[in-house]
């Protein structure tokens, strides 16, 4: 990528917290309650090891995901920025106070705590200025990707390089990169500690 293209990328990350600094904040929900309405949900992602059937690969991991990016994630289901049946039966009614507090129940399963002594893969520079060193998102509407299921990284990107989700930030710099640094920088946020599989 060239130096104009890394400044504007940086200007977009700067306008986007300055942006969520204002939004609501994220602790308005209430855990508890979000503990009851993931009950469900957790018959797939808190079963550790769960797999999906076709085309297989890890449910991704829940505990400890920034509760803005959970919204955003949820919102995209049940809209049109990610194409995934499953999850947009499970998104499509929930209202605005229920994914703030699904978003709480999440958010709070564990500390994922960014670790600056780590170094990313070179193709993986990019990624930092959003993502942190190993992984650990720079605000709460970029998911972490430290302790995510590696498998389930390289379907997320397939998904935003054939179209299957849209986001403005992710659909640019993914096309940059070769499939080999793509498998590589899954594997390496894959390894890094963070999130968990929540538990009820
Ligand atoms: C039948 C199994 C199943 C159930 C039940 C389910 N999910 Fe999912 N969920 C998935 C799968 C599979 C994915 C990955 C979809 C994809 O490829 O984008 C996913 C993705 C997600 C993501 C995106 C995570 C990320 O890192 O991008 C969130 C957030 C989520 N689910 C929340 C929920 C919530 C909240 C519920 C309950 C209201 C729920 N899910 C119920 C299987 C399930
Ligand atoms: C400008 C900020 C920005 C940069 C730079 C960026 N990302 Fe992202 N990334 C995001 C946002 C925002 C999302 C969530 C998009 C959505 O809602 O689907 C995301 C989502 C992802 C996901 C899906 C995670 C999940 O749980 O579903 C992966 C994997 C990912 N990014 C990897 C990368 C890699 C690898 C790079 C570097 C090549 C990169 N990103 C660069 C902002 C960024």
């Amino acid at each position: 990528m060239n130096k104009k293209l890394l400044a504007a990328t940086l200007l977009v990350a700067a306008a986007m917290s300055s942006q969520l600094a204002a939004q609501d904040d994220p602790n308005a929900g209430d855990p508890e309650r979000g503990r009851i309405l993931s009950d469900p949900c957790l018959g797939c992602h808190g079963i550790e090891g769960n797999m999906t059937t076709y085309p297989p690969y890890h449910v991704p991991r829940l505990g400890g995901q920034n509760p803005n990016y959970i919204i955003k994630a949820l919102k995209g289901y049940a809209g049109d920025d990610r194409v995934h049946d499953g999850m947009h039966a499970q998104a499509a009614d929930l209202s605005e106070q229920d994914l703030k507090d699904i978003g709480a129940f999440f958010g709070q399963e564990a500390a994922v705590e960014a670790d600056t002594e780590v170094q990313p893969p070179e193709s993986g520079i990019y990624c930092v200025s959003c993502h942190g060193v190993n992984g650990v998102s720079i605000t709460t509407e970029f998911p972490h990707l430290a302790g995510q299921h590696a498998d389930y990284l390289n379907e997320t990107i397939r998904q935003y390089l054939n179209g299957d989700r849209s986001d403005i930030s992710m659909n640019a710099f993914l096309n940059m990169l070769s499939d080999e640094q793509l498998n590589e920088l899954s594997e390496f946020y894959a390894s890094q500690p963070g999130l968990v599989t929540a538990k009820r």
